[in-house]
C-alpha cells in the first residue's frame, strides 16, 4: 500500500534552493519522470528493490542508471569493500589491486591487453579519444551512439552545450547505426583526418549485414582507431561485452557502469600497441586507483565468472519482454519493450505510429503507483531480479494498461496524469552542415 510521497516532495522543495537542476545527474532529476506522481528521493535498496524516503518499495528497472548489475547491497561485493576499507582507501603509492583487476579484465574482455582506470564513463571515453588522437595525430571523430558522454567532445553536439567551445562541433561527424554508407562517406570527405570511430557496438538495434565487421574493416583501411563504448553493453550482453557477443574486437574499449556494481570506476582497455600511448598522454586523476572501487570490481567480475549472471539476466529479461508485449498485443496497443533483454527500451506509440510522450508518462506513472519503477527510455535488469519480480511487473502492467485504454477511449490523458509529462534530458542538435555533410 502506498505511503504517499510527502517526504520526497518536501526534500524536492529544499533542493530547489541548494542544488542546480535538483540533482547531480540530469537523468535522475524529478522532471525526467512524471514529476508530481513519482518518488523523488531514494532511501535504501536491496537486491532488485529500492525504498523511497516515504517507505514505498519498488522493483527497480533503472538499477542506479545501469551500474547495479548484480543487485543492490550485493553481499559478496559489499564484503570485499568492507574488507578493503579496513586497510585504507587510497594510498601514496599504487596498490596491488590495480594489477589484480587488470589481469581479470584482460582475461574476460577480448580486446584487453592493458588497462587504465578512471572514475566515470565520460572520463574514460574522453581519455580513449585523446589516446586515439595522439596515436593518429588527427583530430576528427566519427561517432555513433546514444550519447551519455558528457565531456566536451560529445557535449558539443547536444542541446545542453552551453560552455562548450564551438570548435568541438566541427570535429564530430555522426553516422547512424547500420549505416555503413554514412560512415564511408565521412571517410571519403575527410581523408586521413579521422582519428577514431567511437561507437556503441549496439544500443537497441541489432547489427545487420555484418555492420560491425564492416566498420572494423573501414577503420583498418584508414589507419583509424576503433573504439567501442561498452559502458552499458560491457558485463551485460556477455561476460566479455558486445565484442564477445558479436565476435568483433575493437582496438580500444571503454568500460564503466556495471564493472563495479555501482562503485565509481571506469576503464580504458585495449591492445598493447595502442594502450602504450598512455605512457605519455595525460590521462590521469587522483582517484583512479581508489581501492574500494577496485575491490568491488574484482568481486563483481569474479561473480560473473563463477555464476550464470548473464544467462539469468537474459532469461528473466526475455520472459519480461515476451509477457509484456503479449499483453500489449492483446489490448491492441503499440506499447512494447524492445532492444535486448538485458537493456530494454520502452516504446509507446499512438495510432499514427508516433511516439507518445503522454502515453508513456501515464504508463510509467501507473507502474510506479503499483511499485514498479520504470524509466521512460531504458530498462535494465540485474542478476537479483527474479521470476517473482517479473510476475509482479506483468500483473501490474496488465492493470496499468487498462487505464491507458480508458485514457485513449476518452481521448483524455491529461485527467489521468497526476504530474507533469516526462521531459528528455537533452536532444542531439544537428551538427553544422560543414561538420556533418551526411545529415
Ligand atoms: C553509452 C554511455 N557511454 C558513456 C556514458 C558516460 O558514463 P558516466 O555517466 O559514468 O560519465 C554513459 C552514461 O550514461 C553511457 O550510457
Amino acid at each position: 500500500m502506498s505511503r504517499g510521497l510527502k517526504k520526497s516532495f518536501e526534500l524536492l522543495e529544499k533542493s530547489r534552493k541548494l542544488i542546480p537542476s535538483l540533482t547531480q545527474t540530469f537523468s535522475r532529476a524529478a522532471y525526467t519522470f512524471v514529476e508530481g506522481a513519482f518518488p523523488v528521493y531514494a532511501a535504501s535498496a536491496k537486491g532488485s528493490h529500492f525504498t523511497d524516503v516515504d517507505g514505498n518499495e519498488y522493483i527497480d528497472y533503472l538499477c542506479g542508471l545501469g551500474p547495479v548489475i548484480l543487485g543492490h547491497a550485493y553481499e559478496k561485493v559489499d564484503i570485499a569493500i568492507k574488507k578493503q576499507l579496513k586497510k585504507g582507501i587510497i594510498f601514496s603509492l599504487p596498490h596491488k589491486l590495480e594489477i589484480d583487476l587488470s589481469e581479470l579484465l584482460c582475461e574476460i574482455i577480448p580486446c584487453s591487453e592493458m588497462v587504465k582506470f578512471s572514475k566515470t564513463g565520460s572520463g574514460a571515453a574522453t581519455g580513449a579519444v585523446r589516446g586515439a588522437r595522439a596515436i593518429t595525430k588527427r583530430d576528427k571523430i566519427a561517432y555513433c551512439g546514444s550519447g551519455g558522454v558528457w565531456h566536451d567532445w560529445y557535449a558539443a553536439i547536444i542541446s545542453r552545450n552551453q560552455g562548450v567551445p564551438e570548435f568541438n562541433r566541427d570535429l564530430i561527424y555522426t553516422f547512424d547505426y547500420n549505416d555503413i554508407d554514412g560512415l564511408e562517406y565521412i571517410f571519403e570527405k575527410n581523408p586521413n583526418e579521422i582519428a577514431c570511430v567511437f561507437m556503441e557496438p549496439t544500443i537497441f538495434e541489432k547489427p545487420t549485414n555484418s555492420f560491425l565487421q564492416k566498420v572494423k574493416k573501414i577503420t583498418k583501411q584508414n589507419d583509424t582507431i576503433l573504439i567501442f563504448d561498452e559502458i552499458v553493453t560491457g558485463f551485460r550482453l556477455a561476460n566479455g561485452g558486445a565484442q564477445e557477443y558479436f565476435g568483433v574486437e575493437p582496438d580500444i574499449t571503454v568500460l564503466g557502469k556495471g564493472m563495479a556494481n555501482g562503485m565509481p570506476l571506469s576503464a580504458v582497455v585495449g591492445k598493447t600497441e595502442y594502450m602504450k600511448i598512455f605512457d605519455d598522454v595525460f590521462f590521469s586523476t587522483t582517484y583512479a586507483g581508489e581501492t574500494l572501487s577496485l575491490a568491488a570490481s574484482h568481486a563483481t567480475i569474479t561473480e560473473f565468472k563463477e555464476k550464470p549472471v548473464i544467462k539469468k539476466m537474459w532469461e528473466n529479461g526475455n520472459m519480461l519482454i515476451d509477457e509484456f508485449n503479449n499483453i500489449a498485443k492483446e489490448q491492441a496497443l503499440e506499447i512494447a519493450l524492445t532492444g535486448y533483454p538485458v537493456r530494454m527500451r520502452l516504446v509507446c506509440k499512438d495510432t499514427n505510429g508516433n511516439d507518445s510522450i503522454l502515453m508513456k508518462s501515464l504508463l510509467i506513472q501507473e507502474m510506479v503507483k503499483r511499485g514498479i519503477f520504470m524509466h521512460p527510455g531504458v530498462e535494465y535488469i540485474s542478476f537479483s531480479h527474479d521470476q517473482e519480480d517479473i510476475k509482479k511487473t506483468i500483473d501490474s502492467f496488465a492493470d496499468a494498461i487498462l487505464i491507458i485504454k480508458k485514457a485513449i477511449n476518452e481521448n483524455n490523458f491529461e485527467s489521468y496524469l497526476k504530474g507533469n509529462p516526462i521531459k528528455p534530458v537533452y536532444t542531439v542538435i544537428k551538427p553544422s552542415e560543414k561538420a556533418n555533410p551526411t545529415k
